[in-house]
């Protein structure tokens, strides 16, 4: 059997490839691996996704941890081309845009192993923004690539991609959202953070240029504070958002602010029955942006631009920037009723994965 090898690193590509490698399995003519880079490895940021998308483990963890982005990537390449020389894969198969994507997307490419990119094509134009770099490359060394939107195929042809490399396929991450919304809504959760439905506020940061800067992140605490004022606001930090809190020495504005709870990252199921039930999401995070939309949640995008503009053509999603006092005036508004509504893109159906498993028989001639 023709064997497609699986990259997963960090904690967005957990939801990808999980319904792709089931699908793929479930269809039995391809031969699959699965390889953890290690990029990220806390039980909160790894472990409980593989549980809770009902992900087998990896059959091989390189454990490369934290570093800097050369020093990350480098050693995800270095692991990596071991295992390529030993398995010799057909295809590898890279989803996102995280180090660990670029690292695969650049090993597999300089061994003549065809490499496709599930969501290609997104681009933010910002270049400031490590993934934008990650996008860029693993699209430039792809062979397939596999987009989300009308607008990544039209970026990937203005950049010269050849038409017939670019296939839509849609948003695999809808899948996984798709098939775990009914055991994400049998959770205790909102009881048992003393929440009511439509009666709170999600917030997610991570973003480097949002939680680096003190002065920044100092705002958005101001922001998020207001917001607390009218709705509780359940704020699940990433490690990174975290200590740069503390560093920063903003704890006192959390203190301060009763109603805006600091939690521990959650896991998948127990954070889709939070977002799927908020009266508002606010986020830096890509994915998020993409969930707010299939859950028809309002949504405020803490940055400059996205790459996932769809999500504000088509979707809930309204692109705020960092400026304390928008975010504000934009919040108020959809707790007062006067939110964005939005549609679900198309092609966003709970069936990109079997779109994707058929494609890879089809180009590995195994049916
Ligand atoms: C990475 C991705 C980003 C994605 C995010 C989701 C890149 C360039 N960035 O950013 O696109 O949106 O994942 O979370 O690939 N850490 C832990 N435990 C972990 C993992 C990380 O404590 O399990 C801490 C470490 O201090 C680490 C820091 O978080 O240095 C950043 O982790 P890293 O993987 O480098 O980037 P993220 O910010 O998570």
């Amino acid at each position: 059997m023709r064997v497609v090898v699986h990259i997963v690193g960090a904690r967005p590509n957990f939801m990808k490839v999980a319904p792709i490698h089931r699908a793929i399995a479930e269809r039995g003519h391809l031969r699959q691996l699965l390889v953890h880079t290690g990029q990220h490895y806390d039980v909160k940021m790894s472990d409980v996704f593989f549980t809770d998308l009902g992900m087998p483990d990896a059959d091989i963890h390189l454990g490369v941890g934290s570093g800097s982005h050369a020093v990350q990537t480098a050693r995800v390449m270095i692991e990596l081309e071991k295992v390529f020389e030993t398995e010799r894969p057909d295809l590898v198969s890279v989803v996102g845009d995280v180090n660990s994507t670029l690292a695969a997307a650049l090993v597999a490419a300089k061994m003549a192993i065809p490499v496709a990119h599930v969501e290609a094509g997104l681009r933010s134009f910002d270049r400031t923004m490590p993934e934008e770099i990650n996008r860029i490359v693993t699209d430039r060394v792809s062979d397939w690539l596999l987009t989300p939107s009308p607008d990544a195929d039209e970026n990937l042809r203005r950049e010269g991609t050849e038409p017939e490399r670019i296939v839509r396929v849609g948003n695999v991450m809808i899948d996984s959202l798709l098939a775990s919304k009914a055991r994400a809504d049998a959770l205790p959760t909102l009881v048992d953070l003393g929440l009511t439905p439509r009666g709170y506020a999600v917030c997610t940061l991570h973003r480097p240029s949002n939680v680096d800067d003190p002065g920044r992140l100092g705002g958005l605490l101001d922001a998020l504070a207001f917001v607390s004022t009218r709705v509780p606001v359940i704020f699940p930090a990433h490690p990174r958002t975290r200590r740069m809190i503390a560093e920063a020495g903003l704890t006192s504005k959390l203190d301060s602010s009763s109603n805006l709870r600091l939690v521990e990252p959650m896991g998948y199921l127990e954070f889709l029955a939070l977002t799927s039930q908020a009266k508002l999401i606010l986020t830096d995070s890509g994915g998020l942006q993409e969930e707010s939309t299939a859950l028809n949640v309002p949504c405020l995008t803490l940055r400059e631009n996205t790459e996932r503009p769809v999500t504000v053509s088509v979707g809930t999603n309204l692109v705020v920037g960092t400026d304390p006092d928008r975010i504000k005036h934009e919040a108020a508004k959809i707790l007062e009723g006067r939110g964005k509504r939005g549609r679900v893109p198309e092609l966003w159906d709970g069936h990109t994965s079997e779109r994707i498993a058929e494609l890879y028989e089809r180009v590995l001639g195994a049916r």
